[in-house]
């Protein structure tokens, strides 16, 4: 079984429904509410476990109902929760989203993930040495993503990198990590003012950039790929970009070739936004290997 180790956040999502989404200083009568497991962090491992990886966490949770609510989420889909700290006195994480008019709004609370510290890190390099890929996003304090890219550059441990949400990333993080995967507007804000050709060509293999239902576009070494997404009736589009990353890694932790990952990754994505909630549609195996 491949190896992979999950370092960000996990939270609870909470989830309004309503037609009409709205505007500063309005209120209006939304239709359902609803409290899910989800986090960056958290959802990628989840993808990448129903996927059949074996999976650790390093993460951080409150000592409220909601931190144990997330780990009893991670146990239940076979998730390693040995490295996760339940910080004293302090709240879990919490998005507050918004599902209306076909797309979400989200504003997220850090709380205890903004414990996901180096020291934290420490405790848990012995699984990080030994895992086949080390996958991070960004809302984990970004000293955090520099720490694990110095280790996985240390013991040689391939590591992927999810800039979201938006932030910049550490020069010798980008040069460091193996596969990047901003979607545009994260790129846009990584690599400036920079035409998206010029960047994918400096990074080949490397540098794969998400264009929603368009698919994901790199640069191969030779030419720009575009690997086209698959059309489905979208339910929540919530975690369709952990579940990308998720399945992502794993196909090429597996030993699959780029474009062939991609496109398992892509079929992994558009089966989550068939169901309610970030984790909610996350597919199995089987399912993703049916549907291909
Ligand atoms: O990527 C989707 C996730 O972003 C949600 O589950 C929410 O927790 C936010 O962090």
């Amino acid at each position: 079984m491949t190896k992979i180790t999950v370092v960000g956040s996990a939270s609870m999502d909470l989830v309004v429904t309503s037609s009409i989404r709205p505007g500063a200083g309005e209120t209006v009568l939304g239709e359902s509410f609803k409290t899910v497991p989800g986090g960056k962090g958290a959802n990628q491992a989840v993808a990448a476990a129903r996927l059949g990886a074996e999976v650790t966490m390093i993460g951080c949770v409150g000592d409220d109902h909601l931190g144990k609510s997330i780990l009893d989420n991670f146990k239940a889909n076979g998730i390693n929760t040995d490295y996760m700290g339940v910080i004293e006195g302090m709240e879990s994480g919490t998005a507050h989203i918004i599902l209306a008019e076909g797309d979400n709004s989200i504003v997220v609370v850090k709380a205890a993930n903004d414990h996901v510290t180096p020291d934290h890190i420490d405790k848990a390099v012995d699984v990080i040495k030994a895992s086949d890929i080390v996958l991070i996003q960004q809302e984990i304090p970004e000293e955090t993503v520099v720490y694990v890219s110095e280790l996985c550059g240390k013991y040689n441990v391939p590591l992927m990198i999810n800039p979201a949400p938006a932030r910049s990333v550490p020069q010798d993080v980008v040069e460091q990590a193996s596969y990047i995967t901003p979607n545009e507007h994260e790129a846009d804000i990584l690599f400036g003012k920079e035409s998206l050709s010029d960047v994918l060509r400096r990074y080949p293999n490397k540098l794969i950039v998400t264009e929603g239902k368009k698919g994901v576009r790199y640069f191969d070494g030779k030419e720009e790929v575009v690997v086209s997404g698959y059309s489905v009736e979208a339910v929540d589009t919530t975690g369709a970009g952990d579940t990308f990353n998720g399945a992502f890694a794993v196909a090429i932790a597996e030993g699959m070739n780029i474009k062939d990952s991609l496109k398992f990754a892509n079929r992994a994505a558009s089966l989550s936004v068939t169901k309610f909630g970030a984790q909610g549609g996350m597919p199995t195996r089987s399912e993703v290997e049916e549907s291909l």
